[in-house]
């Protein structure tokens, strides 16, 4: 299975994968999942909201069931193992069971949700949220991408149908619980020597585009004293947020500008650049926006620039069900439970009210979101394992 995936959207000259969703090569990951699950003979529907589903047993008469998986999408240039590994443990610990003997007392389904990164169009799991009814259809249908492409011509582009987006509770009503596999994004499980480790939560994040606006011009006749320059008030922002965050204990990342009209000799009229926070709490993430957005607009208002702060994507607190986390803990001989500011499709589906708990995988380089991010086999092995009696004890 890796090594049909290998080069599925992999740039040659760094290593990163280019997943982007409604893209030839998301098309071509989905037709990978779908064989996968026909040659397990598992029955494949697909939800109203665009995500994949492959099921042992039959979760309408004799769920609900027992869900496991992850994503295939990725963020630009990103690494192998952030989704695909959730995706391809899922179908390997499904094999083990039936080389086991298992058979389960309630269906096994294996899920490949659309759009995880929100690489494409802002929002982060809009596969997920839009199944829940955390994304509202028209929202996700207006949304563009830097191109100005909407996700519904984007969808028609790959042969979707963006009229039927909508939440689906009959999809919903056959999980009766989610586990997802996932390399782990930090260092934790280096630092306690443990190859898996179970979820406790989730923290609130949060991205926001900065939108400032200035006064183009010569680069080289303009005065320093006469100029509205937005790329000013966007660098101050940048080390602003920087240094509220370290304060907080928190995560502040501007990784992405857009520069207007993006020329060396010219002064620019329009600076566009999003910021990811990420905090313990909403209450310290709030509080960490609102000293970065004062101290931006009184900067704005020293460079004669003008800015717009606007919410794109907002993921709450999740706590993880408690008595699920302990289960697979134990199950897993007591591993290591550790809390997480990387977002996931298990994060949507918990908030949705559906017991949910998280594997995490160790990955040695402690990197996520780059081509340096990895998991050895043995330790790829190990998910596997850990997977595959998760789902036999919960589908006993
Ligand atoms: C997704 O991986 C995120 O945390 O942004
Ligand atoms: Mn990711
Ligand atoms: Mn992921």
């Amino acid at each position: 299975m890796w090594a049909d995936l290998r080069d599925v959207g992999r740039s040659p000259a760094t290593g990163g994968y280019r997943r982007f969703a409604f893209t030839p090569e998301d098309g071509q990951l989905r037709e990978w999942f779908e064989q996968e699950a026909a040659l397990r003979g598992l029955d494949r529907t697909v939800d109203r909201a665009g995500n994949l589903w492959a099921w042992w047993g039959d979760p309408d008469s004799d769920g609900p069931g027992v869900v496991t998986g992850s994503h295939l999408d990725s963020v630009p240039a990103g690494g192998a193992f952030d989704g695909p590994l959730g995706v391809v443990s899922a179908f390997a610990a499904l094999d083990l069971l039936h080389v086991q003997g298992f058979t389960p007392s309630r269906p096994i389904g294996v899920v490949c949700f659309g759009d995880e990164e929100g690489a494409r169009f802002g929002v982060a799991c809009t596969g997920s949220r839009l199944l829940t009814g955390a994304l509202d259809p028209d929202r996700a249908r207006g949304l563009t991408d830097t191109d100005g492409m909407s996700y519904a011509d984007a969808m028609a582009w790959a042969g979707r149908t963006p009229h039927l987006l909508a939440p689906d509770p009959p999809a919903m009503a056959r999980i009766g619980t989610f586990v997802e596999l996932h390399v782990e994004q930090g260092r934790r499980l280096i630092d306690v020597g443990a190859a898996v480790g179970v979820a406790s939560e989730i923290w609130p994040h949060g991205r926001y585009r900065f939108s400032f606006t200035g006064r183009a011009d010569h680069a080289g006749t303009t005065l320093m004293a006469d100029r509205a320059d937005p790329m000013l008030t966007y660098a101050m922002t940048a080390l602003a947020a920087n240094k509220q965050a370290r304060s907080r204990n928190a995560r502040a990342t501007f990784g992405r500008v857009s520069v207007q009209p993006n020329g060396t000799n010219a002064i620019p009229s329009q600076v566009t650049a999003w910021l990811d926070a990420r905090a313990e709490n909403p209450a310290n993430l709030d509080a960490m926006l609102s000293e970065v957005s004062r101290q931006a607009t009184e900067r704005a208002e020293r460079d004669g620039t003008a800015l717009e702060v606007a919410v794109e994507s907002w993921s709450d607190l999740v706590t993880f069900d408690a008595t699920l986390r302990d289960r697979v803990a134990a199950a897993l001989g007591g591993a290591p439970v550790l809390a997480t500011a990387a977002g996931h499709d298990a994060g949507v589906l918990s908030a949705a009210g559906i017991p949910t708990a998280m594997i995490f995988v160790r990955n040695p380089t402690g990197i996520s979101h780059s081509p340096d991010e990895f998991a050895e086999l043995g330790d790829c092995a190990a998910g596997v394992r850990a997977l595959a009696d998760i789902l036999r004890d919960l589908a006993t």
